[in-house]
C-alpha cells in the first residue's frame, strides 16, 4: 500500500512539475509572439545593446562601480550616448534597461505616452521616509497629490521674499570677509535652503544657519535618510535585504519632527474657521504650507507624507544648483563682474519680485548653470504596458523601438544639455551669452524641471530663491575669487552637485 501510495505521489510531483514547465513555455512563447506582433506593427527595430557580456551584463556593471567611483559617471555616459546614436539597450544583472538622450523619446515618454509609464518603482525605497505622496506615487494617487499641492504655489506665495532676505542675514553673517580667509559656500547653501524650505512648509525655520554644526538634530537626521535612500536604490531588487538600523532612527524623526506642525496647522485650521465665520473679510497672515494643506484636508498621514514629499523634492535640488552656479561664477570672474553690473540697477534697494524677473543676465547665467549642470541628471520611467519609443531602432538609429511592459527606460538630461548638434562646438562651456540674444529657445531639449504633466511645481519658487540669493551675494560682495584648482568634478547623490564644494574667498563691495 505504501509503496502505491509513493509511486502515485511521485507520478504526481512528476506530473505537476511538466505542467508547470509547459505553462512557462507557453506563457513565453506567447509573449514572445505577442511581442513580435505589436513591434512589427509599429514598424519597430531592435536597438543596439552596449554589453559585450550579453547575459548579466556584468561588464557594464564593472564600468558603473568604477565610474561612480572615479566621479566621471556622467562624463562617461555622454561618451556612451554619442557613440550609440543617443538610444541603446543596457543589460544590468536580470534588467534590460532602454537609455536614451533623444528629445522626441523624451517627449513621448513624459507627455504624449504619459500614461504609459509609471515611477511606482520608486515608491519601496522613498516610502519609509516620504510615505506616499507627489514624488513617488503614480495614477489616481498621483492626481490626487498634484491637485493639492499646486494651488500653493501661486504667484503671491512665491513672490513673497521677506523669508528669503531674513535668511540671507544668517548666511552673510557665516562668511569672511577679508578676501583671503576661504569659506565652503556649499554646505551653507544647504542650511539656506533647509531654513527657507521649513520656514515655507512647516511656517517656521529649523535655524540651522543659526547652530552649530554639532546642533544640527532634523537636518542631520534627514541628510541620513537622504543617504540611505541613495543606497537603498543602488541596490535595485536586492535593496529589500538592506537593513539600516540608524536610518529608521533618523526616518522616525524626521516623520515626528513634521508630525507635529500638522497638528499644529490642523488645530489653527480649525480655530480659524471659528473666526472666519464671524468676520469673512479678515484677511490671513503669513502663507503656510501645511496650513493651506490643512485647509484642503484634515488626514494627518496625507499631510505629513506631502510635507515631507515637498521638502526631498525642493531642498536638495535648490541648495546644488546654488553650488553649481557659484562654482561656475567664481570661475569667471567677466561674468561675476557683468552680473554685479546688472545688478547696479537697483542702487541697492533689496529687489522686488518684478525687479528680480526683469534681471536678464541673471536669468541667462541661470539657465546655464543648469544646462551645463542639472541638479536632476538622470531619470528614468517604469513602462506600465507595451509600448514604443519613436526613435533609436535598427543600424540608422531612426525606426521605432519597442519597449516591453516592465522596462526600465533611462534618460539622460545631463548628456543631452551637451549636446553640440542643439547648443554648438562649445557646449562643454559655461557661456551666459548663449541665451541672451533670445534665439536660443529649446524645448525637449532643455529639462532641467522635467516636462509634461509631472513637471517640477516649485520651478518658479526655486529660481526665485536662487534669483534672490545671487542678487543679494552681487550687491554684497565685490569679488569672488574661486579657492578650487580644479575644474568642476560629479557628486552625484540624489542630486547633483560640486565635490569639491564651493570654495571662494569674497570681499565686500
Ligand atoms: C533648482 C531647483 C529644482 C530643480 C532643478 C527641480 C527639478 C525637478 C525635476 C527634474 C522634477 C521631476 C522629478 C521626477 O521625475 O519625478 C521635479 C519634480 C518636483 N519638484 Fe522640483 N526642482 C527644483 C526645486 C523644487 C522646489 C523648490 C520645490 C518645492 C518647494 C519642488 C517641488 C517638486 C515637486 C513636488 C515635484 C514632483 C512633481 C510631480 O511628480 O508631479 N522642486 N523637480
Amino acid at each position: 500500500m505504501q509503496v502505491y501510495w509513493d509511486l502515485h505521489s511521485t507520478r504526481f510531483l512528476v506530473l505537476a512539475a511538466a505542467v508547470l514547465v509547459i505553462s512557462f513555455i507557453f506563457t513565453r512563447i506567447h509573449r514572445f509572439l505577442k511581442h513580435r506582433q505589436f513591434a512589427r506593427l509599429h514598424g519597430c527595430e531592435p536597438v543596439t545593446y552596449c554589453n559585450y557580456e550579453p547575459f548579466l551584463g556584468l561588464d557594464r556593471l564593472y564600468h558603473f562601480i568604477r565610474n561612480r567611483w572615479d566621479h566621471n559617471y556622467l562624463e562617461t555616459s555622454c561618451k556612451f550616448q554619442r557613440h550609440f546614436n543617443y538610444t541603446f539597450g543596457l543589460k544590468e544583472l536580470l534588467n534590460n534597461i532602454i537609455l536614451t538622450t533623444e528629445p522626441e523619446n523624451i517627449k513621448t515618454i513624459l507627455s504624449i505616452n504619459f500614461k504609459h509609464y509609471g515611477i511606482g518603482h520608486r515608491l519601496e525605497v522613498f516610502e519609509p521616509l516620504l510615505g506616499r505622496g507627489i514624488f513617488d506615487t503614480d495614477g489616481d494617487q498621483w492626481a490626487i497629490s498634484r491637485a493639492l499641492i499646486r494651488p500653493n504655489f501661486t504667484r503671491d506665495q512665491v513672490a513673497d521674499l521677506t523669508s528669503f532676505e531674513d535668511l540671507i542675514q544668517d548666511f552673510f553673517a557665516l562668511i569672511p570677509r577679508d578676501g583671503q580667509t576661504m569659506v565652503d559656500l556649499q554646505p551653507l547653501f544647504f542650511r539656506y535652503t533647509m531654513d527657507s524650505a521649513t520656514e515655507f512648509l512647516f511656517g517656521q525655520s529649523v535655524g540651522s544657519l543659526r547652530m552649530n554644526e554639532s546642533d544640527l538634530g532634523f537636518s542631520q537626521a534627514f541628510n541620513y535618510s537622504l543617504q540611505s535612500i541613495m543606497v537603498r536604490g543602488s541596490l535595485g531588487p536586492f535593496n529589500r535585504f538592506y537593513r539600516d538600523r540608524k536610518a529608521e532612527e533618523c526616518n522616525r524623526i524626521c516623520r515626528e519632527f513634521a508630525q507635529q506642525f500638522v497638528e499644529e496647522a490642523i488645530h489653527t485650521v480649525r480655530s480659524e474657521k471659528d473666526v472666519d465665520s464671524k468676520d469673512p473679510e479678515r484677511k490671513r497672515q503669513k502663507y503656510i504650507f501645511s496650513h493651506e494643506l490643512a485647509r484642503r484636508t484634515s488626514e494627518k498621514r496625507r499631510i505629513t507624507d506631502e510635507l515631507m514629499n515637498v521638502l526631498l523634492a525642493g531642498r536638495d535640488t535648490t541648495a546644488s544648483m546654488l553650488s553649481n552656479l557659484f562654482f561656475m561664477l567664481a570661475k569667471h570672474p567677466a561674468v561675476w563682474a557683468k552680473l554685479r553690473k546688472e545688478v547696479t540697477s537697483l542702487e541697492g534697494r533689496l529687489p522686488t519680485y518684478e525687479e528680480l524677473r526683469g534681471l536678464k543676465y541673471l536669468k541667462c547665467c541661470m539657465n546655464e548653470s543648469l544646462r551645463l549642470h542639472p541638479v536632476v541628471p538622470l531619470n528614468d520611467r517604469e513602462a506600465l504596458q507595451d509600448t514604443v519609443l519613436p526613435v533609436g531602432g535598427g543600424k540608422d538609429h531612426l525606426s521605432p523601438v519597442f519597449i516591453p511592459k516592465g522596462t526600465i527606460v533611462g534618460y539622460n538630461v545631463y548628456a543631452m544639455h551637451r549636446r553640440t548638434d542643439f547648443y554648438g562646438p562649445d557646449a562643454e562651456e559655461f557661456r551666459p551669452e548663449r541665451w541672451e540674444d533670445g534665439r536660443l529657445q529649446p524645448r525637449w531639449e532643455y529639462l532641467p524641471f522635467n516636462g509634461g504633466p509631472r513637471i517640477c511645481v516649485g520651478q518658479q519658487y526655486a529660481l526665485t530663491e536662487v534669483g534672490y540669493v545671487t542678487t543679494r551675494m552681487a550687491q554684497e560682495f565685490e569679488t569672488l575669487e574661486s579657492c578650487d584648482p580644479g575644474p568642476w568634478e560629479e557628486s552625484l547623490t540624489l542630486t547633483l552637485c560640486s565635490r569639491n564644494g564651493t570654495k571662494v574667498c569674497v570681499r565686500p563691495a
